[in-house]
Formats: C-alpha cells, structure tokens, sequence
C-alpha cells in the first residue's frame, strides 16, 4: 500500500483552521478530516446519555466504545453509534464538554487509532490540535495556524451572532481565552507548535491568501 499524504493543521480555537482546510483540501482533490469532530462527539454522548462530566472512567469507557464513520454523503455529518449527527455537535455544551473530555488521556488513546485509520485510506488534510505532533509526525506538511485572540473571539461572536445567539463579545472572549487555556495546559497532547512546523498568523489575512500561502508551501 504506498504511504498517503497528510496535511496537518493545528492551532487554537476559531483560528480558521475548518474552512481553510476545506479549501486546501478541495483544491488538492485530498479529503478534509476535522478532528474536533470526534472529541465533540464523546462530549456529545455525555450529555445525552447525563453521564457526571467529572466521572472520567465513564468518559473513557464511552470513548473506547464509541463507532463514528464519515458520512460521505454529507461532508459536515459523521455517524456516531449509528446516529447522523453535524449541528448536535455545535451547541454551547457539547462544546464546553469537548475540550474537558479531550484533555482525558483515555480518550486521547481511543481517538489516536480512530484517527491513524482515517491516514491510512486516503490523502487528507487533518484539522486539529496534535495531528503534527501526535497524530501523523510524518505529515507532507505541517501548518500551525493562528491569529490573534481579539481576532479569533471576533470572528466566533461574529459566527455564534449569525447563529441568532444571544452573547456578548466579552463573554465569547472569555471562553476562548478559556478553552485556549485548557487545551494548552493539559498533561496528554497539549496544543503545541511542532518543531517542524510552518506558523501563518492569520489575523490580518483573509481566506484566500491564507490557503494560497498554505498551497505554495505544499508545492515547495
Ligand atoms: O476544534 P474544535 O473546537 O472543534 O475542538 C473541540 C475540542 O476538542 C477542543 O477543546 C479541542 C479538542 N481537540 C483536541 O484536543 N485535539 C484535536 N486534535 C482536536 C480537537
């Protein structure tokens, strides 16, 4: 089976990583994996199933269990435990419950094979948080991508005010601080930029240049 290429984008919350991976990967014809997916979805099996976010055994144990496949007929849905879920995983909870379950270590190990499977098919561009440090040290190419966190708590109030919710910018900006903190400081996998890695700090850039740069470093 000859190797498949990985492209790996890590970098905090709201940083662009989703879209401008969408981008990159369409315009390579390579498939697009968001790893936030998959912590969202254990977070969402917690809340559903009313499991105590602090029962860490319970967490891992539904994280060692738990079946998710790609929904190839909707690029943004994954099934998970058989159910079709894209928007259940966007919510204010599942959200805040992703980032505590992701600093589990158990469920960091049940997600590594998850995600290693997913390299070994095909040529994709993984969205994450360790996919160059962790996940796919082998990776074609390494982008940490960030911008500043007045900007990436700009563009999520911006989201979440589309979405008709009601928050103020302070509050957005807060928990981004937040979340920042907690994927950074946890023991398993912290957010960290790979030695190997190019950084693009994206505040002052749009979209499109920041996939062009991406794209001439993929062609280097
Ligand atoms: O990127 P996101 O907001 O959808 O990620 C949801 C949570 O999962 C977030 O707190 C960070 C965590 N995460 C992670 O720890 N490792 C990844 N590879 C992807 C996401």
């Amino acid at each position: 089976m000859t190797k498949k290429n990985v492209i790996a984008i890590d970098g905090p919350v709201a940083a662009g990583k989703s879209i401008i991976g969408q981008y990159v990967a369409t315009r390579l014809g390579f498939r697009y994996f968001d790893t936030g997916v998959i912590y969202r979805s254990v977070a969402w099996i917690v809340h559903r199933q009313n499991i105590d976010e602090s029962d860490k055994l319970q967490i891992e144990l539904v994280a060692a269990q738990m079946s998710l496949d790609l929904d190839t007929s909707n690029t943004n849905a994954v099934i998970v435990n058989g159910v079709i879920v894209s928007d259940e995983l966007k919510t204010q909870e599942v959200t805040r419950l992703s980032s505590i379950v992701a600093a589990l270590p158990g469920v960091r190990n049940s997600m590594t094979s998850l995600q290693r499977n997913i390299i070994d098919r095909e040529d994709v561009v993984m969205v994450g948080r360790d996919i160059g440090s962790i996940i796919a040290p082998d990776a074609v190419l390494k982008i940490y991508l960030t911008a500043s966190v007045e900007s990436r708590a700009r563009r999520r109030f911006g989201d979440l005010s589309d979405q008709g919710l009601d928050i103020s910018f302070s509050q957005v900006l807060q928990e981004t601080i937040s979340r920042d903190e907690r994927d950074s400081s946890r023991t398993d996998s912290p957010l960290v930029i790979p030695h190997d890695a190019i950084s693009i700090d994206n505040s002052e850039m749009t979209i499109e240049e920041t996939v062009d740069v991406i794209l001439e470093h993929y062609r280097i």
